[in-house]
């Protein structure tokens, strides 16, 4: 059976916020998330996978009354056991409560000051943002900061990857946005593939000349951008039909919504079953959508079908769903092949 090495876990889809690219149908209370009993079931049942990851998201998790408990339970379970939150409600106390549990803490940053950051995420955000990453900092939790890339902040990468060397860190990520949700609705348009290929190349080498390690989840990216990748996946690609990287869906990996609804990913609604009707193994083992996930690669259309490192990346699936439609089409977000 396949490892589950990573698991993506929105434990509330509640929140502070309302962001202008949000993916979320964000909602201002807590409605079906699971209860503290269900959330320690759940983790018991991840820990069963010997799973190396478990990344909590939302909405902001930080709203979700079971959170404390939940890292609690949870702290040492994981190798990672990470938070991503956009930084409102971290106070020294809140900062010193998360230095007991989890191992890294990811802070969203959508631009290098408060003009580009409150525009998108209100007024007074990168303010408190910035005092949170201080307060973690200070607590001595590890902290990593996301951008979301679009056509709003796509000039300001090297500010915004000086804003992370001066802040002490030493790397940046950067994503693309995905244009669902919030961001569908408000226009919020990504970058072409060229403008792409130009903001994280500039990205990447800014960040090797100062001392800040750039990532973007993209595999062609760092296909394009890193050797070692690269030669990696000349190596996969000779093995001929086995997936070794790229979008990890069903293969190690899987999504969580906050009713125990399990998901290919945030961007990709295919539902593959309910952890309040059945157990955790018996959906990764049986779910026919999960089948589907792992005969991907076999099936994809346009370039990405065509392409040399198909068995090592396979482009995102969500992308090419939300541009097209169709979950097994190009990723017109790339630029190679
Ligand atoms: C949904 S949020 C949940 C955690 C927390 N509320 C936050 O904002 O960091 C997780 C990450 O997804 C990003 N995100 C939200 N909508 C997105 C979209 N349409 N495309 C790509 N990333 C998105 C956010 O910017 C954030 O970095
Ligand atoms: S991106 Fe995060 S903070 Fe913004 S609305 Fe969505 S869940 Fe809330
Ligand atoms: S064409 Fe598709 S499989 Fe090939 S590198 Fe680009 S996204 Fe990946």
């Amino acid at each position: 059976m396949n490892r589950l090495d990573y698991v993506q876990w929105d434990i509330t889809s509640a929140c502070n916020l309302n962001c202008l690219h949000c993916r979320e149908k964000i909602i201002k209370n807590i409605k079906d998330d699971l209860t503290l009993q269900e959330c320690k079931n759940l983790i018991d049942q991840i820990v069963d996978f010997n799973t190396h990851t478990l990344s909590i998201a939302g909405g902001e998790p930080l709203l979700s009354p079971v959170i404390e408990d939940v890292l609690m339970y949870a702290a040492g379970k994981f190798r990672r056991l990470v938070i991503s939150s956009n930084g409102t409600m971290i106070d020294k106390e809140k900062a010193l409560m998360l230095s007991d549990y989890v191992t890294n803490v990811q802070i969203s940053i959508d631009g290098p000051n408060a003009k580009i950051h409150d525009y998108i995420r209100g007024e007074g955000v990168f303010i408190k943002a910035m005092k949170a990453i201080e307060n973690l900092q200070t607590a001595g939790v590890k902290v990593d900061i996301r951008l979301t890339l679009c056509q709003l902040n796509k000039n300001l990468v090297i500010e915004y990857i000086d804003l992370a060397k001066s802040l002490g860190l030493s790397g940046a990520y950067l994503r693309r946005i995905i244009p669902t949700g919030n961001a569908k609705k408000n226009g919020l348009d990504e970058l072409t593939s060229l403008e792409l290929k130009e903001c994280l190349g500039k990205a990447i080498n800014y960040g090797r000349k100062i001392g800040i390690h750039v990532a973007s989840a993209d595999y062609f990216c760092q296909i394009e951008f890193n050797e070692k990748a690269r030669k990696k996946a000349e190596r996969i690609q000779k093995l001929n039909g086995e997936v070794i990287g790229g979008c990890a869906v069903g293969i190690n990996s899987f999504y969580i919504m906050q009713n125990g609804v399990i998901a290919y990913c945030p961007y990709l609604p295919v539902f593959c079953g309910d952890l309040r009707k059945q157990s955790l193994k018996e959906i990764w083992e049986n779910s026919e959508m999960f089948k589907i996930a792992r005969s991907i690669r076999f099936n994809l259309k346009g370039k990405c079908a065509k392409c040399r490192y198909k068995f090592a990346c396979g482009g995102c699936r969500a992308y090419a769903y939300v541009k097209t439609g169709d979950i097994l089409a190009e990723d017109s977000g790339c630029w190679l092949y």
